[in-house]
Order: structure tokens, then C-alpha cells, then sequence
């Protein structure tokens, strides 16, 4: 991207952000957004695949600051509907869902946060992500499967694998060449095995890519694949799924990815990057650009804190090369001490 792009894109993330752009980081965080750790309303994020520059992204709170979750939302959808009219994007199918996602009481972890994939040009690409949970955790299986449904993917919902949580619905919003309807899942406890069953996408990622993954991203990586007779599971944080629909005759997804929350298995930053670093190697990316990237949002010594590096992601979508991803924290009001002893990151079962 060039520098009017960037100063384009500069210009675009205060507006996205209003007020709470101008607000001195000595003063607390505006509220406990969980967008981030430290409650940052901004992560950003690089995704990679072979031979091209990486397309930087940043998610966003729109109504971070705002006195309710209900305010929150409404700051959100004008945030995004002043965007697209901006930009002439259309946001049928985000008002078609207004009802289910903007309850008059919404609870729940987040109304509304939006990413931008900042692609040379000035105008991004957008992604607004919405929370199940906000009729009720009880109700967000319920919501997920009202919201696809009204989207015209109404075998959407029985495709999708078991998980323990609706995190997120997701709609790619404006000029997209397949815009996405995405499902996130949360997985307590997960084995390498165990994420690797639960693409559904037809011709999806392969087992050992996907165990393989997950070991590197893990720390477990023993260089051996399959299991030994041991299971090692992430019983911190959880792993994230997500399935995406871009078409509605066959009600498959035609996209799968899966995070590991790296900064809750690594002792220190240093380490995390040198998982993503070897991730990045064997898919044939250089990791040039994602060393540049953390060394322009701080200036700490990664052994000296963890969570820098907060997911590592890894995305297939048919037709496409598998795409990797970092997500990279802002710690704009602070940074994760380091873990002194190794960590304790491993349950062991026989
Ligand atoms: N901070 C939240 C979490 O850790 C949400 C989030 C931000 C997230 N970036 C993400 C989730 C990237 C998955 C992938 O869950």
C-alpha cells in the first residue's frame, strides 16, 4: 500500500473509533472491552499466503466507551452503515439481521466490532461481527441458525460441527468477490486429532495439516505426527472454529479455519513468534514482514511480555491457497508479564 493509502487508512480508523480515538492512554481503557486482553479496541492482523505481500487488517470497537451494550451496538451499526454509504457498499444483509443481533436489552460479551482488510486503493474491504449471545446465551444456537437462515443458508446450520459456544456470526460486507457468512465456535479442551475433525468443507484442509498446525501452534510439536498414545489438549483459552458460506444450493461451507490462542500456551512473545515464524515456513511464507509488523506496534523485548502475538490462524477456503494468520495486540494499556517457569501448558491423557 502506498502513503496516501495509509494516510487514508490512518484518517479512517480515527473515524471508526470517534471520541475514543482523542483519549489519552494514561487514562484507564474506556471500558472492558474484550476485543483485546488489555481491553484495546484495535488488534491487528497479517494474512499470508505464498509468494504475495501479506494483507494487513485491523478489527475494531466502534462503541467501545459507550454506556451501554445497547449504545454500544447503535454507535456500531452507524459506524458501519456511514462506512458503506461512503463507500457504496449495501448492507442489506446486516439490516435484515437488525432484529436478532440489536435486541432492546442485549447481553453478552460484545454488540458489534468490525475489521477492515486495508487493501491498496483506500477502500477496504469489511467485515462486521455480531454476537449470538445477544438475546441470551441460552437463545445464541437459536439466533445463529434464525440469522442463516434468513441469509438463504438454510442447511447452514446442520452442517456445522459440535462446539462448546456461538462466539460470533461475521458478514463480509462490500466489494468482496464471494462475500462470507461465518460461524464461530469455541472448542474447551481440544486435541490436535479433535481439530482435525471438525472442517466440514468438502475437500477441506487435510488431517496432518491440520494437526500439524496445531502442534506448531501449540508448542507440542514433536516433529512426529499422529498420536503416541498421548492426547495433549489446550485446556486454557479455547480454540476458535469457523466455518464460512458463500453459497446456498448445497448448504456446505465452503470455508474452514482454526485459531489457537497462542499467548495462552507460549511463556513469552519470543516464543510465540517462533511458532508462527515456523508455521510460515512450512507453508512456504516468509516471515519477514510479520518480525517488521511487531517490532512497528512496540518497541518491549518480546521475552518481556506475552500476548503481542494473541491468535495464530490457519484458513482454507476452496479454490484459494490456505491462508495464514497473525493477530497482533495494540497493548495500547498493557502488557501480559511474561511466565517465569516453563509452562505447565499440557494435560496429559492415556
Ligand atoms: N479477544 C477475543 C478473543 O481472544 C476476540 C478476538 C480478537 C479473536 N481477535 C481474535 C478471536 C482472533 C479469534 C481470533 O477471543
Amino acid at each position: 500500500m502506498n502513503g496516501s493509502d495509509s494516510a487514508d487508512y490512518a484518517r479512517t480508523l480515527l473515524m471508526v473509533l470517534g471520541p475514543v480515538a482523542e483519549r489519552p492512554l494514561a487514562l484507564p481503557a474506556p471500558d472492558d472491552s474484550l476485543l483485546s486482553d488489555d481491553h484495546t479496541p484495535v488488534e491487528y492482523s497479517l494474512a499470508f499466503v505464498p509468494n504475495e505481500d501479506p494483507t494487513l487488517r485491523v478489527l475494531l470497537e466502534p462503541g467501545c466507551g459507550a454506556d451501554s451494550l445497547a449504545e454500544n451496538g447503535r454507535t456500531g451499526l452507524r459506524v458501519v452503515r456511514d462506512m458503506a454509504r461512503r463507500w457504496g457498499f449495501d448492507t442489506k444483509r446486516l439490516d435484515e439481521l437488525e432484529d436478532l443481533f440489536f435486541p432492546p436489552n442485549p447481553q453478552g460479551p460484545l454488540a458489534l466490532w468490525c475489521a477492515l482488510e486495508l487493501v491498496p486503493g483506500g477502500i477496504p474491504r469489511m467485515k462486521v461481527y455480531l454476537n449470538p449471545a445477544a438475546s441470551g446465551q441460552e437463545r445464541s444456537a437459536a439466533t445463529v441458525r434464525e440469522a442463516l437462515r434468513r441469509l438463504g443458508h438454510r442447511k447452514a446450520f446442520t452442517a456445522l460441527p459440535e462446539g462448546d459456544r456461538h462466539l460470533f456470526f461475521a458478514l463480509d460486507l462490500g466489494d468482496w468477490e464471494e462475500p462470507r457468512v461465518k460461524v464461530y465456535l469455541a472448542h474447551h479442551n481440544l486435541s490436535a486429532p479433535e481439530a482435525a475433525g471438525l472442517s466440514r468443507v468438502d475437500g477441506g484442509p487435510g488431517r496432518t495439516e491440520i494437526t500439524g498446525f496445531f502442534r506448531m501452534a501449540a508448542g507440542h510439536d514433536t516433529g512426529i505426527e499422529g498420536t503416541d498414545g498421548h492426547e495433549v489438549r489446550l485446556d486454557r483459552r479455547p480454540v476458535q472454529s469457523c466455518h464460512a458460506f458463500t453459497e446456498t444450493a448445497t448448504g456446505r461451507p465452503s470455508g474452514f479455519t482454526l485459531y489457537i490462542p497462542v499467548r495462552d500456551y507460549a511463556r513469552h512473545d519470543g516464543e510465540a513468534l517462533d511458532r508462527a515464524v515456523a508455521v510460515l515456513g512450512r507453508h512456504g511464507i516468509d516471515p519477514g514482514p510479520l518480525r517488521r509488523s511487531l517490532s512497528a506496534v512496540t518497541s518491549r523485548r518480546l521475552r518481556d511480555g506475552v500476548g503481542l502475538i494473541a491468535y495464530l490462524g490457519l484458513a482454507h477456503q476452496q479454490g484459494r491457497p490456505p491462508r495464514v494468520t497473525a493477530y497482533i495486540s495494540s497493548e495500547a494499556y498493557a502488557v501480559r508479564p511474561p511466565v517465569a517457569a516453563p509452562a505447565r501448558q499440557v494435560e496429559t491423557v492415556h
